[in-house]
């Protein structure tokens, strides 16, 4: 069985020295990827930038931005049973890059930057790339969490959507803990907080089961 994980955040350049992007280290995912590789699973592991150590046994895809991340992802998918998507994806990028770098304007106090939508990638996997196999998606959410959750899994078109509050500086981004609840369409539950080398054991164990009692 062959699972494709997302990981990381995405970098939109701004020029050449400077770049959009959020506090993602990449954790969560890298546990998710470790995880599958130790039950066995190819692991298909496609990050932005982070600082972890690769995980044994998986096939890394090094990405920067959300498009890259959007390409590797439709090159990739058709061979996944399984796919999970952690990352932090950018959801604006400049709209114009800036070819050398921005320079102050000692005349301006203020700088506008115009940001252009970037492509929803786990939105596009079952309407663009045809995907059926089981699809698992994350939602970050600082306030109305379940509910925010379960309508991600709804347009986004997901088996599973693992909620997390962000707003918690303990769990969530850049932690080493995390607190995740499990949708859904028929039913929520708590996956309690833990390390994310615990989590990762659990989601994978959970996307198992799930595959095995829809066949
Ligand atoms: O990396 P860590 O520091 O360990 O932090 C882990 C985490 C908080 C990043 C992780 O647990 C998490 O919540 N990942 C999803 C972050 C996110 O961007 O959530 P969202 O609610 O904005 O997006 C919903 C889903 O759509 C996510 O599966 C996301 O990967 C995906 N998405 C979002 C935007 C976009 N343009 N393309 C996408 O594929």
């Amino acid at each position: 069985m062959t699972l494709l994980i997302t990981a990381g955040p995405t970098r939109e350049p701004l020029d050449p020295v400077r770049y959009l992007s959020n506090q993602s280290s990449g954790k969560m995912g890298y546990a998710v990827a470790a995880a599958a590789a130790q039950e066995g699973l190819r692991v298909i592991l496609i990050s932005g930038p982070t600082n972890l150590d690769i995980p044994d046994g998986v096939d890394y895809i090094p990405v920067e931005t959300a498009q890259e991340m959007y390409q590797a992802v439709q090159s990739w998918i058709g061979k996944c049973e399984i796919a999970i998507f952690a990352a932090a994806v950018a959801d604006f990028r400049a709209a114009n890059y800036a070819e050398q770098k921005i320079k102050k304007d000692p005349a301006q106090d203020t700088l506008t930057l115009e940001l252009v939508k970037n492509v929803d990638i786990l939105g596009s996997v079952r309407k663009d790339f045809g995907y059926t196999g089981l699809l698992v998606g994350f939602a970050a959410e600082t306030e109305n969490v379940l509910a925010n959750a379960r309508a991600k899994l709804l347009r986004k078109d997901c088996d599973l959507i693992l909620a997390n509050d962000v707003s918690n500086k303990e769990i969530g981004f850049n932690s080493d803990q995390n607190a995740l609840h499990l949708i859904t369409a028929e039913k929520e539950e708590s996956l309690g907080q833990h390390s994310k080398e615990h989590l990762g054991k659990l989601i994978i164990q959970k996307c198992v089961k799930y595959r095995e009692d829809q066949d």
